[in-house]
């Protein structure tokens, strides 16, 4: 508990820019979570640093996402926005909690494997400690729910078994972390093969709609998305192309399939993905807007940024002194 509110806890990597996906299965939905939690979103820096990052370009990423979440909607005097390196104590307890947690368990890791064999060049120890990491961010703000997309479950999980772990020899220490994984309808697919995830690393520009993908080039990428040989616009196991567009059409108008089915009626594929790519340029339009002032506006963001800065330093600072305490590091005077 926090300020008398449950605490929830979340962050992206700070690498590229974002895309549809990650707005609408994350993004959109965190705003106004506020209201029923104490929200901390971080921009996951640290974790970016276990692929290579040019450093120009990284720190402009990480400014970029920081614009976007407040672009997005999240108010940064409402919800602690802040650079997870810009708080030592993730590094720090990230330490004592590898000290708690297995080589079997992070051999487990399937997202760990997976990358091992996308950067074969570069397997660092941080690759394989990431899930160390964030067990730390969760557990350093004492956080009740987590909100994380299924490629992340098996990294909560681990989460939970560290903290039970440690707090079988110390005590109540740690709060043990729910995810709250968003419905089926909230992953959004790519625009080229409906069967994988959308994702910023796709090697065909069309398959992926980024957050700052201007009007005509959303409207030309949903022109183009693939979908099946026939013509009826219909929620089917057998037709995820149209499927995904569906989602995507619903989660940004607020309409539901069975809407979606009848406004389309004997209208054709052509006719239904303009609308999408129509919907989805007008959803960001106001977002971008927001993103150019922020970026424009160096003292406001400079200033938002050092405040939350401060405000979670205070808050990880509490866990991680206590931690340090139970484990029996010497009490330091300063
Ligand atoms: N690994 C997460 C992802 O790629 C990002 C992340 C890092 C995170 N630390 C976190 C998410 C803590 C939630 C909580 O999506």
């Amino acid at each position: 508990m926090l300020n008398g509110k449950q605490v929830l806890y979340s962050g992206m990597q700070a690498t590229g820019t974002l895309t549809l996906g990650n707005y609408l299965g994350a993004l959109k939905n965190w705003v106004n979570l506020n209201e029923e939690y104490e929200c901390i979103y971080g921009v996951m820096d640290l974790h970016s640093l276990t692929v290579r990052q040019e450093p120009a370009a990284f720190r402009k990423n990480a400014r970029s996402l920081y614009a976007l979440y407040v672009a997005a909607g999240l108010d940064p005097e409402k919800n602690c926005i802040y650079y997870q390196s810009h708080v030592s104590g993730h590094a720090e307890l990230s330490w004592i909690l590898g000290c708690f947690t297995y080589m079997g368990e992070l051999n487990r890791m399937t997202q760990f494997k997976d990358k091992a064999l996308r950067h074969a060049e570069n397997v660092n120890a941080g690759l394989y400690t990431y899930p160390v990491l964030m067990a730390a961010d969760i557990l350093l703000y004492q956080a009740d729910v987590v909100p994380v997309g299924v490629d992340q479950k098996q990294h909560l999980e681990i989460t939970r078994d560290i903290a039970q772990r440690f707090n079988a020899v110390y005590g109540d220490v740690f709060t043990i972390p729910e995810a709250c994984i968003p419905k089926a309808g909230a992953k959004i697919m790519s625009l080229q093969d409906p069967q994988k995830k959308m994702s910023k690393s796709d090697e065909n520009a069309n398959a992926t709609i980024l957050l700052l993908d201007d009007k005509d080039t959303v409207i030309r990428k949903f022109k183009r998305a693939v979908t099946d040989s026939d013509t009826v616009v219909r929620y089917g196991e057998d037709k995820p192309g149209i499927r995904n567009l569906m989602d995507i059409y619903s989660c940004v108008t607020g309409k539901d399939y069975a809407a979606i089915e009848k406004e389309f009626e004997g209208r054709g594929y052509g006719e239904f993905k303009l609308a999408t790519g129509e919907a989805v340029a007008d959803e960001l339009a106001p977002l971008q807007a927001r993103y150019q002032e922020l970026m424009a506006d160096k003292a406001y963001l400079d200033g938002m940024i050092q405040r939350n800065d401060e405000k979670a330093e205070g808050y990880a600072r509490k866990t991680l002194r206590k931690v340090q305490k139970k484990v029996g590091l010497t009490e330091r005077r300063f």
